[in-house]
């Protein structure tokens, strides 16, 4: 099948273009807000864009959940430049759903799932002690990116990884041991993925 997405006329059930971006990692996302609020919430379109310096960015989609502009994470991370990526992980994907419950600005999702934080040790925002990966990120650019509907916003958020918390416990030979991660991927539609089983593959020389 081939469709053009600005017809949309694709014939399926569902829009399939996320489920032909997986698996994508989430990227639980603490900020602070203007009232020191820390708030956060989960971005799969999320992922590293160099190493050297450490780079990521996220997306953020559509509607806000007060349909009165941007997402509470986007709007804090213009304000005051920083935020921590926690990574998710199968442990604890209940919370890292539950945080994405639209609260009213100002309101925390922390509280809602009672989530225990952290000092972060470079940024304000606090870092999610149920993660095992925290990375600490001040703001490097903002992309607006086009929209089809009005009152809606689509940008890119990149970020510096200024730096990089991770739980010893989830080290093992001097390398993260992904078996005991159990890293979080979102799938298209409902579904979700867990990374639990992987092989290597050299390059050729
Ligand atoms: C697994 C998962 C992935 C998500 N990924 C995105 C994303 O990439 N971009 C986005 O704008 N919203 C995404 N969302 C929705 C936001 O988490 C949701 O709109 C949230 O309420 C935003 O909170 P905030 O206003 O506190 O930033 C995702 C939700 C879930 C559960």
């Amino acid at each position: 099948m081939f469709y053009e997405t600005s017809k949309n006329n694709h014939g399926l059930k569902y829009n399939p273009f996320k489920s032909c971006i997986i698996p994508r990692p989430i990227a639980w996302i603490t900020t602070l807000t203007k009232d020191g609020i820390n708030n956060c919430a989960p971005y799969s379109f999320f992922n590293g864009v160099a190493s050297d310096p450490p780079m990521v960015m996220f997306a953020n989609n559509g509607p806000a959940p007060d349909k009165n502009g941007a997402k509470d994470t986007f709007s804090n991370i213009k304000a005051n430049q920083e935020f921590v990526v926690n990574i998710s992980t199968y442990e604890n994907k209940d919370l890292m759903n539950l945080t994405c419950s639209p609260l009213a600005r100002g309101e925390s999702e922390i509280d809602l799932a009672a989530l225990e934080t952290i000092e972060s040790k470079i940024v304000k925002p606090k870092s999610l002690k149920v993660s095992p990966i925290n990375m600490e990120c001040k703001l490097f650019k903002i992309i607006d990116l086009p929209i089809v509907k009005e009152n809606e916003y689509n940008g890119i958020i990149i970020g510096h990884v200024l730096g990089l918390n991770i739980n010893d416990e989830f080290i093992k030979d001097g390398m993260i041991d992904i078996k005991k991660l159990k890293p979080l991927a979102r799938l298209g539609y409902m579904d979700y993925s867990v990374v639990d089983n992987f092989f290597q593959m050299n390059r050729p020389k």
